[in-house]
């Protein structure tokens, strides 16, 4: 059997952020004039900062300068910030610390794989960093999910064959990216959204160690 290694998304895999990222989204087409709904920040998922401030600006029908544009991506991300600040271990979502330590138990590699920027100061206050052998983020990519590029880099990374790569995602696009990739993809979530993925939990508490092992080869 070949060496596998596993890639996490961080966002709606991890922790549940989408709701930061959405009161910050949602605060700023305020200030400018106009509502975001919940149901529209679904479309927000996976999707890096520029392309969601292109739609949530398409959204207010709002047409901006470069440097309008520029200033309300940092005042946004301002705002994040000060949410990601006040975060703490209880934000982990609900078994992922014990695939992750299963995973290292066995020295299997770990890498994430992730849109955000802001990646690693949410590992750090959530205090998972050092799970991960190595973090692909928004700062390592050119391509956005759906395109394989944050997957492939990670799997580079882990000396893994891109073929023995398990990805955990919560996004259409990261399902997309994964597939692309042509690795394993795990849809966390909804399984009629994400019905592209080869398999399908609701979260981690529906994942049983043995389906691990079984992945894994021992
Ligand atoms: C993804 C989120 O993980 O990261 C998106 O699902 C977010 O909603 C994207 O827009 C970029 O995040 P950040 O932290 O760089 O603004
Ligand atoms: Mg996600």
């Amino acid at each position: 059997m070949q060496k596998v290694g596993f890639i996490f998304d961080l966002d709606g895999v991890i922790v549940d952020t989408a709701k930061y990222h959405y009161r910050a989204w949602k605060k700023l087409a305020n200030d400018l004039g106009f509502e975001f709904t919940e149901e529209q920040n679904e479309l927000f998922k996976g999707v890096s900062r520029k392309r969601c401030l292109e739609i949530l600006l398409d959204i207010g029908a709002i047409e901006a300068s470069q440097e309008q544009f520029d200033t309300w991506m940092v005042e946004k991300n301002l705002d994040y910030l000060a949410y990601i600040d006040a975060m703490d271990a209880s934000e982990i979502l609900p078994d992922v610390s014990k695939i992750l330590k299963f995973l290292e138990n066995q020295n299997i590699p770990i890498a994430l794989g992730s849109a955000s920027k802001n990646a690693r100061p949410i590992l750090e206050k959530v205090k998972l960093l050092p799970y991960f052998d190595f973090i692909v983020d928004g700062n390592s990519v050119t391509e956005a999910k759906p395109n394989p590029e944050v997957f492939l880099i990670a799997a580079q990374k882990m000396n893994v064959e891109p073929e023995c790569c398990i990805v955990f995602e919560d996004a259409v696009a990261g399902i997309g990216a994964a597939n692309n990739a042509k690795m394993t993809s795990i849809g966390i979530g909804d399984a009629d959204v994400l019905s592209e993925a080869d398999f399908n939990f609701r979260d981690f508490t529906e994942i049983d160690l043995e389906f691990i092992k079984e992945l894994v080869g021992v």
